[in-house]
């Protein structure tokens, strides 16, 4: 589940969103949420989301959902900072949208440099999206970033929002939220906002660059050993000859709440 950068593709998809694109006014849309992921949750989870990887990618056990990404079959070669296979790893839609509203993920991550954890919003019908993403290799920060395309650029604006905040371990169960409204987006770790950013500071070469979409949850963990410049964000590529076949990350509870 490499899509969210994997910047050939992403800038297909780009190029024909901006050619479709339209603007659609934001329409005031939040149901409240709280699951807690456990082996009783099938029926919420299955109401609530839907994965798009295949089955065993993940599986609600006692300690909540469980997202596996699993080594490539076959011999890796790793050559230039890239493997030339990678491993398939779980990704989870919401059924819901929202345009507003609080979303935490309660959430664990392994420590495996390479791979990356994923708890975002992403448009429905575009490309915005809003994130909360860890790399695994650095399991003392974990990064916010928000990518809206406009029609008008002149490429991809990726990267210009994005930062890193400290956490003690990613591998401690933290919740993670993003709040968006149409004011501002605030991002934060354990009800500690750590992160604002206002409709007006989202201008970049003039043209406003803030989510006017409605947008799903999705949950992931992926593979970032390739393409290189993915690999060197990451901290990648993986080295499987040390990391163990199935990496998991874990999600305990989604909450939606509505302001
Ligand atoms: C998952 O969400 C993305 C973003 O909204 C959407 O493009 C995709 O079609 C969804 N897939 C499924 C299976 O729901
Ligand atoms: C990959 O991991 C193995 C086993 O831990 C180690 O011997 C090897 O040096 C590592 N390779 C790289 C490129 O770090």
């Amino acid at each position: 589940m490499h899509i969210y950068t994997l910047l050939a593709f992403t800038f297909i998809l780009w190029v024909n969103f901006c050619k479709a694109s339209e603007h659609n006014p934001r329409t005031a849309q939040c149901q409240p949420l709280h699951i807690v992921f456990d082996q009783s949750a099938s029926p919420s989870f299955n109401s609530h989301f839907t994965a798009i990887s295949p089955e065993g990618s993940y599986a609600l056990t006692d300690k909540g959902l469980e997202m596996n990404l699993y080594k490539p079959n076959g011999r890796v070669t790793t050559s230039a900072g890239v493997n030339d296979k990678i491993g398939d790893g779980a990704t989870i839609n919401s059924t819901f949208t929202l345009s507003a509203g609080k979303v935490t993920f309660q959430v664990s991550s392994p420590t495996v440099s390479g791979v990356i954890v994923a708890g975002i919003l992403i448009g429905d019908t575009s490309l915005d999206e809003i994130d909360i993403e860890f790399v695994c290799g650095e399991p003392d920060s974990w990064q916010t970033n928000l990518f809206v395309a406009d029609p008008r650029d002149s490429r991809p604006e990726y990267g210009v929002f994005s930062s890193k905040q400290k956490v003690d371990s990613v591998t401690k169960l933290h919740s993670y939220s993003i709040d968006i409204n149409g004011e501002k987006i605030t991002w934060s770790i354990d009800n500690m906002i750590v992160k604002t950013l206002a409709k007006n500071e989202c201008t970049r070469n003039g043209f406003l660059h803030y989510p006017t979409h409605t947008m799903r949850v999705q949950l992931g963990i992926w593979d970032a050993s390739s393409p290189a410049g993915t690999a060197e964000w990451g901290r990648g590529p993986v080295n499987w000859t040390g990391a163990p076949d199935k990496i998991t990350a874990t999600v305990k509870s989604v909450t939606v709440e509505c302001d």
